[in-house]
């Protein structure tokens, strides 16, 4: 399949996803979601697929939800049509995803970053919520999950100011996990999630499952799913793999089951 808003690549075991709306700074119009979640849907039905990479231009990851597309919407059809929340549905993926950043991730942009696992960034990324500028406010998870990542005090400064973040920043405040060269950002991004890919997959996914528990529910409650979980994995033989594979000082050879 082709498409007119993403260029769509496989690595490997890898899926590689690049924002390609490059005379809008990659700007997240309906289309632009309606074919990144066709294309996810595929790579969760994909066996070979384990880890996916979402990245943008050199220039801008994306630059927003799509402000000429929303300028004239009004509240009945805000409403009606539920907007906003198809982007949810790349959050809710179960296979991993990676950002990767390079340039800016403003408004939307910078929300669909914060629906991936992790960010990797680029030392030109620039984050940034500066939708109050445009008399609203963030829409796709941005007061919700900027807040987690980086406290309550940035978080507010940079919803209430739209100020931008620069890459530094975000690495010393916990927004990304790492801070690349920008020439090297999509292949380190790529090697990374291949790394990722090489591991058990449904180990992979009860992983990511079970960090993502820690933001829903009590400590508790987090420490016993997580316990669950664990007990679980040595129903897999790709447990026994592992650890075999260790004590016969060899790779382990997982197959996902
Ligand atoms: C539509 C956009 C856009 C956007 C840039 N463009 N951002 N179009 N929606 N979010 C377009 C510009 O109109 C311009 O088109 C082209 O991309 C290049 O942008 P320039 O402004 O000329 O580039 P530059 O001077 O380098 O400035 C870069 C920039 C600026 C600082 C990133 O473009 C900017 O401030 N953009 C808007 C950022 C923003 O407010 N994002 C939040 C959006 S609201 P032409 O045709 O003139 O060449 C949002 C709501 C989320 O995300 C809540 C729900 C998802």
């Amino acid at each position: 399949a082709s498409y007119e808003t993403l260029i769509v690549e496989t690595r490997g075991k890898v899926g590689l996803v690049t924002l390609n709306r490059p005379k809008a700074l990659n700007a997240l119009n309906s289309q632009l979601i309606a074919e990144l979640n066709t294309v996810l849907d595929g790579f969760e039905r994909d066996p070979g697929i384990g880890c996916i990479v979402i990245t943008g231009s050199e220039k801008a990851f994306a630059a927003g939800a799509d402000i000429m597309e929303m300028k004239d919407k009004t509240y009945p059809e805000s409403y009606l049509e539920d907007f906003i929340t198809s982007w949810d549905r790349v959050a809710q993926r179960r296979k991993p995803m990676i950002a990767a950043v390079a340039g800016f991730a403003l408004g939307g942009g910078c929300e669909l970053a914060m629906m991936c696992d992790f960010i990797l960034a680029a030392d030109t990324a620039k984050f940034g919520q500066p939708e109050i500028k445009l008399g609203v406010m963030p829409g796709a998870g941005g007061t919700q999950r900027l807040t987690r990542f980086v406290g309550k005090s940035k978080a507010m400064e940079m919803c209430l100011t739209g100020r931008m973040m620069d890459a530094a920043e975000a690495e010393r405040v916990g927004l990304v996990s790492r801070v690349i060269p920008a020439a090297e950002l999509v292949d380190e991004a790529v090697k990374v999630a291949s790394q990722i890919a090489d591991m058990s997959l449904p180990t992979v996914m009860m992983t990511k499952e079970s960090v993502n528990r820690s933001y829903e529910t009590t400590l508790a409650e987090g420490i016993r799913f997580e316990r669950r979980v664990f007990h679980a994995m040595f129903a897999l033989a790709d447990q026994k793999e592992g650890m075999g594979a260790f004590a016969e000082k060899r790779k382990p050879a997982f197959k996902n089951r």
